[in-house]
């Protein structure tokens, strides 16, 4: 055990001196491997004091090797009077994707977006070219289904054109570009969060559907709001509280009409099994009695103007003052400021505003020369190197803030801006898009691309955040928003009512039918969590993860996958790529509305579902149905993560990963669940099959023990022929 230590701490200290010794020798243009397939280049006038330390990777590189001399991507740099150019040759033949928070197609050949955070309402100001976050990341698929990605390691204001040559240019000084060579887009996104870090598994309340409005007002209506949602019977988790729960609009505080008591509030909705998310914005309202704007004046713990004083801008509450978020001590101080505040009873933070947005300010932002002072390291800078770090460093001072209040609680913060990385500190949603129908199929792709981007914990507003929805815009994008990672009803101010039930019977009866799905879908979908937690593969996945090679999934951006074994099709989109194989038609009992999307099984897996309940403490898993799809030869498989939903003990081990395993012998399949890993114990249970076949789901009777068998008479082997399937023309107003 000493020895170890001992050996560690050698490590340890051997890794940082060939760091430093990297940083070092930067003074000529060079390269190293700092991985394998994990090349790291660097520009000859590198300066490390202007970009680092980095935010996007979770450990500084350091060289373990050569750069192989047959290596295929290479930076070429040059420069102009004004900018930094990185040029990188990746061919004619390759699919791009990545790019983060991005609007439009899925396959980025062509596209050119601007790294510069931006409060960009439905993506309209620039074209949608730079939005909420930046994601200074590209990666490509081959024919022969190797893929690549790209990382420009740079904060400072800038630009990607991906197309046969991936060129980045910046404002900033001359940055250092990593590449990643994978045999498949799989390896490569492990390769991503080997770099960046993982997303912490999240707690499963957040999974669960989410209720929203700018903003329920007072805490009667919040009550009100959680009562319905029970009424109705609509599987819910969460209420989400919007600015007006403040004093005017001041962070930290409550307003004293309308959520006077918001530590009752909060009870009333944990007596209903409802968790609460309260927004906190970067501005702190400039005025003389506000403690909080007293003591970070005090501490002179605000952003300052090129000229040394604290800089103001307008935001919600008025005049403004902002956090730097660069320095050690400011982020210790707004984490200790959640102390108090989730002590109230809340349970989740959402972190708005932060790219940051300024009314009054160029660009609705702060000026390029404001100053952020750094520290432990990072050097003193101006807006035009922050800027797009802002929300990053927020949320990690949020996300802090968050495990000082409840240690033993795994901390839940949605953040609109951040930066690549930044998937470590918080989940995210994509900013204010617009009730629209293009708005909800661009979603998709939108959220696919986040996935691919190091973020697989993102979604968009459910129904549209701009303008008023309708009831058709809601019943689907509900019915297809569930299979998001991250599933939030939410809209803005003096827009028509947006819940499920504010419409008519038909769109209540929609939502409830979706929401029910998801519920009893989440064993699965724990699962996947756990496994982008742990390989970063995103929870949304692009058709193409199904066949790196089969080019007809390169362009797929309706239909998606929903981990490796649900494709999901919506019921407006009757020409999406095809998989092949015996992927066979989820017929659920709830009765086929015309709206919810087919689920495709994938052939050879094994889905556990659990039986309907209304919120996620309810959920039991002592009764599982396992859906099974076998495969040709009669078999199928398949994982269930379980663990006690919240707080860190699984890390120690305190949980349980089982492997599910189904046989056909003699027209009888045997499902059986054997427990794999972990120290939890196993519960007992009753399990019954559900044997999917072309027309339906027959359930065995319940058995209880770990294994269950039922006669199946073996069912030709089908392909999935969307012309069986009815799909319906929207009337996309
Ligand atoms: C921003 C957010 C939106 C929120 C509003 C009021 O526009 O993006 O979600 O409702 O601010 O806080």
């Amino acid at each position: 055990m000493y020895i170890n230590i001992k050996i560690n701490i050698m490590k340890k200290f051997f890794l940082t001196a060939l760091a430093s010794l990297a940083v070092i020798t930067c003074m000529g243009q060079h390269a190293y491997m700092a991985g394998k397939g994990v090349a790291v280049f660097y520009p000859a006038n590198y300066d490390a004091s202007a970009h680092s330390p980095s935010p996007i990777f979770e450990r500084e590189l350091y060289p373990i090797g050569e750069v192989p001399s047959d290596w295929r991507i290479r930076p070429v740099y040059s420069q102009s009077d004004k900018e930094q150019v990185v040029t990188l040759h990746v061919g004619e033949d390759v699919d791009l994707y990545g790019g983060g928070e991005v609007w439009g197609s899925l396959r980025r050949n062509g596209k050119t977006i601007e790294f510069w955070n931006m409060d960009n309402p439905y993506y309209s100001v620039d074209n949608g070219t730079h939005l909420y976050q930046s994601h200074p990341w590209v990666m490509g698929l081959r024919p022969d289904g190797s893929a690549f990605g790209i990382i420009a390691d740079n904060t400072w204001r800038g630009k990607m054109t991906s197309d046969s040559d991936v060129v980045f240019t910046s404002v900033g000084p001359a940055f250092r570009v990593v590449v990643i060579e994978k045999e498949s887009p799989q390896a490569l996104m492990q390769a991503l969060v080997d770099l960046t870090g993982n997303m912490e598994l999240p707690p499963m309340w957040a999974l669960g559907y989410q209720q929203c409005r700018f903003s329920y007002y007072p805490d009667t209506r919040v009550k009100e709001i959680a009562d319905t949602l029970r009424y109705h019977k609509i599987p819910s988790d969460v209420i989400w509280m919007d600015i007006h729960y403040m004093d005017k609009f001041k962070i930290f505080t409550f307003d004293p009409k309308g959520f006077s008591n918001p530590k009752a509030l909060n009870d009333y909705l944990h007596s209903k099994n409802f968790k609460s998310v309260y927004m906190i914005d970067p501005g702190v309202k400039v005025e003389k009695g506000y403690w909080l704007d007293d003591e970070g004046t005090a501490k002179d713990y605000w952003v300052r103007k090129a000229d040394g004083e604290h800089y103001i801008g307008k935001v919600w509450p008025g005049p403004c003052h902002f956090p730097d978020f660069t320095r050690p001590e400011v982020r210790t101080w707004w984490s200790t400021l959640y102390i108090p505040f989730m002590a109230q009873g809340i349970d989740g933070v959402w972190n708005d505003m932060n790219e940051p947005a300024i009314g009054d300010g160029p660009e609705v932002s702060m000026p390029k020369d404001n100053i952020h002072r750094g520290g432990e390291g990072m050097a003193q800078g101006p807006h035009l190197r922050f800027h797009n770090v802002y929300g990053f460093n927020m949320v990690r001072a949020s996300r802090d803030g968050l495990l000082l209040a409840n240690p033993n609680k795994r901390p839940f913060v949605l953040s609109r801006s951040n930066f690549l990385g930044g998937h470590r500190y918080a989940a995210t949603w994509t900013g204010d898009n617009y009730s629209s129908w293009e708005q909800f199929e661009a979603s998709v792709p939108m959220s696919l691309t986040l996935g691919l981007s190091g973020q697989p914990f993102n979604g968009p507003d459910i129904g549209g955040f701009v303008s008023s929805t309708n009831a058709n815009l809601l019943a689907h994008w509900t019915a297809l928003g569930v299979y998001f990672p991250f599933v939030r009803n939410h809209t803005t101010e003096n827009s028509v009512a947006q819940e499920p039930w504010a419409f008519d019977k038909q769109t209540l009866d929609i939502c409830r039918t979706a929401i029910n799905r998801r519920y009893r879908l989440m064993p699965y979908i724990y699962t996947l969590f756990e496994e982008a937690s742990v390989n970063g593969m995103p929870v949304m996945r692009p058709a193409f993860m199904l066949d790196a090679k089969n080019p007809d999934f390169r362009t797929e951006e309706k239909a998606f996958m929903l981990g490796g074994d649900l494709y999901i099709i919506p019921r407006w989109a009757p020409e999406v790529a095809v998989p092949e194989g015996n992927w066979n038609i989820l017929k659920l009992e709830d009765e086929d509305d015309g709206v919810q999307p087919y689920l495709a099984q994938r052939p050879g897996s094994i889905i556990p579902m659990a039986n309907l309940y209304q919120n996620t403490t309810e959920l039991r898993t002592d009764s599982l149905t396992l859906l099974v799809n076998p495969d040709a030869e009669g078999k199928a498989t398949g994982v269930l993560y379980e663990d006690a939903r919240d707080g860190f003990e699984y890390r120690d081990g305190q949980y349980v990963r089982y492997e599910l395993k189904a046989e056909t012998t003699c027209k009888q399949i045997t499902v059986s669940i054997s427990k794999m890993e972990g120290k939890q114990d196993a519960q007992p249970r009753m399990l019954r099959i559900g044997y999917v076949t072309d027309n339906k789901v027959t359930y065995s009777p319940w058995t209880s023990g770990e294994s269950v068998s039922m006669k199946v008479v073996k069912d030709k082997t089908n392909t999935l022929d969307l012309k069986k399937l009815t799909f319906v023309t929207i009337d996309k107003k």
